[in-house]
């Protein structure tokens, strides 16, 4: 076996790579997160511009909320793609694609979806979490129907991103609350 020269070790950190749209992040996102931060050394949230999708944010907007709640955070890091999750994956040292499981709703699309992964990529795998209990019924998409309609979706998402969604739906934000809008 050649001898690696100083300098040249392989980086053994062991690196997740966290997928989606995420618009917006929600706590269920994040507890998948916290919790992969228990197994792996580093966890990647990449964020997908899925434009085809018409997201409510823009990329930016997205991966500034994000950055911005995990900014004590060091083991995380944010970033966004565009094209092809496994091309994107090739680039980075990440070992596995980690996605959140809710329910056997969303089992189908995630095994159609990890199993065309798969296939574009044989050496690729991809690692379920399940959601906690608190979360399950937690997503973007009925986060920003709740808010659009007036609802409050305080606890189920960051602070930060409350306010953007009242920004985004012409809602009142209290000035208290406009005070620590600093992120
Ligand atoms: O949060 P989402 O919308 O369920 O995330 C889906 C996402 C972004 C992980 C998926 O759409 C994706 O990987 N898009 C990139 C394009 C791609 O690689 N498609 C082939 C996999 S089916």
């Amino acid at each position: 076996m050649a001898r690696m020269k100083k300098g040249e070790e392989k980086d053994m950190r062991k690196v997740a790579i966290y997928p989606g749209s995420f618009d917006p992040i929600t706590y269920g996102h994040i507890d998948i997160v916290e919790r992969a931060l228990e197994i792996f050394d580093k966890v990647i949230v990449a964020i997908a511009e899925n434009e085809e999708k018409r997201p409510l944010f823009s990329v930016e907007e997205r991966v500034q909320m994000v950055r911005a709640f995990f900014k004590e955070t060091p083991k995380v890091m944010v970033d966004s793609f565009k094209g092809l999750l496994v091309d994107y994956v090739a680039k980075t040292n990440a070992i596995v694609i980690l996605r959140g499981l809710r329910a056997t709703s969303d089992f189908e699309y995630e095994f159609h979806m990890a199993s065309m992964n798969r296939s574009l990529d044989a050496h690729l795998d991809t690692l379920f979490m399940m959601t906690s209990k608190d979360y399950f019924f937690v997503s973007s998409r009925t986060i920003k129907e709740v808010a659009r309609l007036g609802g409050g979706v305080e606890g189920l998402v960051p602070d930060l991103v409350v306010r953007r969604l009242k920004e985004k739906f012409k809602l009142p934000v209290t000035k208290k609350k406009r005070m620590g809008w600093d992120d």
